[in-house]
Formats: structure tokens, sequence, C-alpha cells
């Protein structure tokens, strides 16, 4: 039997979804949801599924078994709590939520209720992700060093677009929990969890409330060192990379130009492989649909198979667990624990 999705907010991110969908054979847009009428109806006419208003006549539904969740990041507790409670799957875009709190909260709902709960980071299924694993595994040798760069931009129109943007009450955060969530998910899921982190944050460039410019150096518990920089207020936005350094050899992902290098002890084990581009450096609707066609697969697939998917909540919390700890150090002034 098809597995009926509805998806609840439909904004920026949510034709992504409804491709990813349409992309599955067993798999059905049946509802979608949204307060404002005009743009739901033109969604569902456009991608299928019937309208409905209030995401908890969706959650009523027993033609619903799963949610995706494309709302503001303060929804997204919630609304995964009452879809577990409701016996529906969840995905739930990144940042799975505002805070670790929040996350803790969700993953029990959906334990208690039986339900499958995934978090989407399209990033992980970039194919040269699995080439750039791989180097680690096996060539690079003992991790010694990595960081990230993201410098993004966002215009002052962005910002205007959504009243929850920009805001700590509804975004939760600014660049690290919106855009720099993504590069920071791949450096935990590749490199594991740091310990501790000394960071700064500003709000350089935008009339924002939270912050467009983060700097975190990260400590972990074999001596490896870590960094990440993180601004939406480098006009016009550069290709986000990320930099693995270890004892035989090092990695640099041009994660935004789709490039992956690598260089070893021997130089006839140096190369490059490339993919394709998809990078929301300067718009955060520059990306294609490939990597949430990719997870929406194994998220079927997961389903089907009665296993985790590749992101689940507890996968999903870690990037919360380290940007709450920067947002921490950043107030105190301190070095502060990573918690687990
Ligand atoms: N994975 C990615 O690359 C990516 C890219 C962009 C956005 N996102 C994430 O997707 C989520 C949504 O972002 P966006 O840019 O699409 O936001 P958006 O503001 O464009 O859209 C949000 C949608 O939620 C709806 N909504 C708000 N409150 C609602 C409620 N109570 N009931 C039903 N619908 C409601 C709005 O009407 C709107 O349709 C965020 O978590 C964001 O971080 C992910």
């Amino acid at each position: 039997m098809s597995l009926r999705f509805a998806i609840i907010g439909v904004g920026n991110i949510a034709p992504l979804h409804a491709t990813a969908i349409q992309s599955i054979p067993a798999a059905d847009l049946v509802a979608v949801c949204t307060r404002d009428e005009t743009r739901g109806r033109a969604f569902a006419d456009k991608f299928g599924g019937n309208y409905f208003s209030d995401y908890r006549a969706v959650l009523a539904r027993d033609d619903v078994d799963v949610v995706a969740l494309c709302t503001p990041h303060d929804l997204h507790a919630p609304m995964t709590i009452d879809a577990a409670r409701a016996h529906k799957h969840i995905l739930v875009e990144k940042p799975m939520a505002r805070n670790v709190a929040e996350c803790d909260a969700m993953i029990d709902a959906a334990k208690r209720a039986g339900v499958t709960l995934g978090v989407v980071f399209q990033m992980r299924f970039d194919p040269l992700v699995a080439n750039l694993q791989s180097l680690i595994s096996n060539r690079l040798g003992q991790l010694l060093w990595v960081s990230t760069t993201a410098l993004w931009y966002r215009t002052d129109e962005y910002y205007r677009s959504g009243a929850w943007r920009g805001t700590w009450d509804r975004e939760g955060g600014g660049v690290l929990i919106n855009q720099g969530v993504h590069v920071i998910d791949l450096m935990l899921y590749l490199t594991g969890m740091p310990t501790r982190v000394t960071a700064q944050t500003r709000t350089l460039n935008h009339q924002i409330e939270v912050e467009d410019a983060a700097l975190a150096i990260l400590e972990y518990a074999d001596n490896q060192l870590g960094l990440i920089q993180a601004t939406v207020a480098a006009y016009p936005g550069y290709p986000e990379r990320l930099e693995i350094v270890g004892a035989r050899g090092s990695a640099i992902y041009h994660r935004g130009e789709a490039r992956l290098e690598w260089h070893l002890a021997d130089p006839r084990d140096d190369g490059e492989t490339r993919g394709a581009v998809s990078s929301g450096a300067s718009a955060p609707m520059n990306i294609n649909a490939a990597g949430h066609i990719a997870q929406y697969h194994d998220f079927v697939a997961a389903l089907r198979e009665r296993r985790a998917p590749l992101i689940d909540g507890r996968e999903g919390r870690k990037s919360i667990a380290v940007i709450e700890a920067i947002y921490r150090s950043a107030a105190c002034g301190q070095r502060v624990e990573i918690g687990d």
C-alpha cells in the first residue's frame, strides 16, 4: 500500500518535499496545510492533495500516515508532539527545534507513540559525502582538525519576508540555527561530537535581533580541534566548505562547488571528484531537489524495513546541542561544555 503524506506549511521549502514525494512510486501527497488559503489551494492544485487550514484537522484523518513539517522553527516541537500523539510518522525540516529541551520532548513523544521521527538534512545525502566518509575511515588517519566555512549572504528583504525570521522567539537564533546548521550537522556526522566550545557571535549587518555572524572554536576528547565560521553578511555569498585534516592526509570538501579534493602522504594517492552543484550560499532556494529526494527514499525505506532513518531524532538533536552551547559561550564569554 502507498504511504500517504501530508505537507504542513507551504512556503519556500515545501515544493521540494512535494517533488520528493512525487519521485516515490509508493508515496502519495494526500493533504497540504497552511493558514494562507490562496497559497494552500494553489499548492494543492499543483502538487495534489486536499487543502486544510488547520493542521489538527490533518492529524485527525485516518488517510494520513506521515506528516512533513515545513513550518517555522517554533512550530517544529509542538507540531511533532501533536503528530506523534495522533500516531503519524514525522519528517521535520531542519533545524530539528529551537533548543535541546524541545528536541528531547519530540524524541520522547515519538518513542512513546511508536512512530518514526526523521529530520531533514539533505546535504548528508550528497554522493560526495560518502566519498569523504570513506576517506576519513580508510585514508586520512587520526583526525587532527576539522573546520567549516560558510560565508553566505541573505538580504534584508529575506528577513522581512516572514515575521518569524530573525527572531529569538520564533527562529530560535540566526545564521547558526538556520543556515550554519547544515554544515554543522555535516561536520558532526563526519567527524563526531566535540566536548567544549568557545564562541563569539555578532549581528554585523542586518536589522535583526539574532546573530548574522558566528565564530566557534571546538575541542574534542582526543585532542582534535575544530572551527566553525558562519555568516549571512558576506555579500554575495560564497560556496561553503569543510576542511578535514588527518595525520596521514587532508581532504577539502568544496560543498558549495560540489568538489572534493584530497591529498595523502603519497601524492600518487591524491584525487579529486565532482558532483552536481546545489548551494544556498546566496539565496535559500538556489538548491535543487536531489538531496530531499534521496532523504525521502531513505525515510520511506526505513518505514518499510522498520529501521531508523539515517537522520532520526537523536541525529537531528546533535547540531542543536552544539549550537545551544555556542550561544551559551557567546553569552557568557567563557569556554563551555557541550552536553551529550
Ligand atoms: N532543507 C533546506 O535546505 C531548507 C531550505 C529552506 C527552509 N528550510 C526549513 O524549512 C522550514 C520552513 O522554512 P520556509 O523558508 O519554507 O518558511 P516559509 O515562511 O516560507 O513557510 C512557512 C510555512 O508555514 C506556514 N505556517 C505557519 N504557521 C502555520 C500553522 N500554524 N499551521 C500551518 N501552517 C503554518 C506558513 O503559512 C508558510 O506556508 C524551516 O524549518 C526552514 O529552516 C529548509
